[in-house]
């Protein structure tokens, strides 16, 4: 039936260099590997009124979350840490209480910046969050891509070989991960 991946992006931005990245690890994916963008500019500011009558497109993203075998967070960094609407979006899935929609996925994080240590901050941060909601997440290789000219396009062809090499690496640890949890 194939093996499902929701992508979480940590960007918002039309061109964003972690959208690039995303593109590119799923180009270099196995064809049973299926990867869906989850939407998270739409949703409102988590708020613990929520719980008694979680909003709609609250809903929708657990759903999404729930439905997919496996995690996949792309992420810049800001000001050390991660931005502001991943967070959200985290806080959103993993509510109301004992529901909390990433329990037991397998994952991993990576990410992209202009500055040279590639979001290491923000990745550490995410992966203590991604801890205690019970994310299984990959532990090496980390992927800390600092973005240069040409090295990723707009649709995910990889301009540098070496950084192709290294991603492929990546997605075939990520691949054999993903597959220890789901049963096929
Ligand atoms: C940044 N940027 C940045 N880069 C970095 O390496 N460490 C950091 O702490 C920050 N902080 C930061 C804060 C804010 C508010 C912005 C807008 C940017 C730069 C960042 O790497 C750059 O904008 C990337 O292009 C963002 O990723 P996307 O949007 O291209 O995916």
């Amino acid at each position: 039936a194939g093996i499902k991946v929701a992508v979480l992006i940590g960007s918002l931005r039309q061109d964003s260099f972690n959208r690039r990245l995303a593109r590119a690890v799923e180009r270099l994916a196995p064809a049973e590997f299926s990867f869906e963008h989850v939407q998270i500019d739409h949703l409102p500011f988590y708020d613990q009124d929520f719980d008694h009558e979680y909003p709609a497109p609250c809903g929708t993203l657990k759903a999404q979350i729930k439905a997919a075998d496996a995690l996949l967070f792309v992420t810049p960094e800001y000001n050390r840490s991660i931005p502001g609407v991943l967070k959200n979006a985290l806080d959103i899935a993993s509510r109301p209480y004992g529901t909390n929609a990433f329990a037991g996925k397998p994952g991993a994080v990576m990410g992209a910046s202009i500055g040279a240590t590639g979001t290491a901050l923000a990745q550490q941060h995410l992966r203590n969050v991604l801890a205690y909601l019970d994310v299984a997440v990959l532990a090496q290789p980390e992927v800390f891509v600092k973005f240069t000219d040409g090295l990723i396009d707009a649709d995910g062809h990889i301009g540098v070989e070496s950084t192709q090499k290294f991603l492929q690496g990546f997605v075939d640890k990520y691949v054999a991960w993903v597959k220890r949890f789901v049963a096929h």
